[in-house]
């Protein structure tokens, strides 16, 4: 099953990638954090992205294909994969649509995930990650024990440079102006499906897996 999950920065998506992994046995592949890595690492690549990804603009399509399609061609991703942040422009999507045709495939389902805006700007700014694992909490709403420390793996927490609200704005408006009309584009395909993404994670994990439940779109 190859998945697509779409929704603002926020919204929830590399969340609810985490539980199908579990539930699907197929990878997620998120752009942001294979970006995050070079950025890390001190590559060309993340010299080349880090400026871009602080001040919440779009790393060229290019770039991003040939991230997706060397992630895309390992072995664990065979019998499919969960997109977490691509594809984020129509180019993206038209050629994400070539490189699938062209091995027979095809995307199963496209999930729409909805937050309002100003739920998304505390979701974000609360943010912590930890280092070591990668596991998320929330400041207020899922505070970690100790303070400063993962709860699963005691790793350091840490604020991603893209989580300042004036960053997080300029997020937003990226979304609005180059990654939504994906779901027009989408919409078309009748692959597309919104999911109310407000409530807990367990009640939009329930949703979700409710929509693919059969394996089939528009279910
Ligand atoms: P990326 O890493 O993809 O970030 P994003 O799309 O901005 O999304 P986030 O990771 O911030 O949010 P999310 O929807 O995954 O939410 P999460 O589950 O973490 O991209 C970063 C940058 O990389 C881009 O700005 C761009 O520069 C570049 N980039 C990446 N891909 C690209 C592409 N294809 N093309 C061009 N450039 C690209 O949850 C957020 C918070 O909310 C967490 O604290 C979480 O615990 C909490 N939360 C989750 N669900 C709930 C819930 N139901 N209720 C309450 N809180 C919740």
């Amino acid at each position: 099953m190859n998945l697509i999950l779409l929704g603002p920065p926020g919204a929830g998506k590399g969340t609810q990638a985490k539980r199908l992994v579990q539930r699907l046995g197929i990878p997620q592949i998120s752009t942001g954090d294979m970006l995050r890595a070079a950025v890390k690492a001190g590559n060309a690549l993340g010299q080349r992205v880090k400026g871009i990804m602080e001040g919440g603009e779009l790393v060229p399509d290019d770039v991003v294909i040939a991230l997706f399609k060397e992630r895309a061609s390992q072995p664990d991703a065979r019998e499919g994969f969960i997109l977490d942040g691509f594809p984020r422009t129509v180019g993206q999507a038209q050629e994400l649509g070539k490189i699938l045709e062209e091995e027979g495939g095809q995307i199963d389902h496209v999930l729409s995930i909805d937050v309002p805006v100003e739920n998304l700007v505390t979701r974000l700014s609360g943010r912590r990650t930890c280092r070591a694992c990668q596991a998320m909490c929330h400041v207020e709403t899922s505070p970690p024990r100790r303070p400063g420390r993962c709860d699963q793996c005691d790793g350091e927490l840490y604020q991603r440079a893209d989580d300042n609200e004036e960053t997080i704005r300029e997020r937003l408006r990226v979304y609005k102006q180059q990654t939504e009309p994906l779901i027009t584009y989408y919409g078309k395909e009748e692959i597309l499906r919104r999911i109310p993404g407000s409530g807990s994670v367990e009640e939009i994990f329930k949703t979700i897996s409710s929509v693919i439940g059969n394996g089939k779109a528009g279910g």
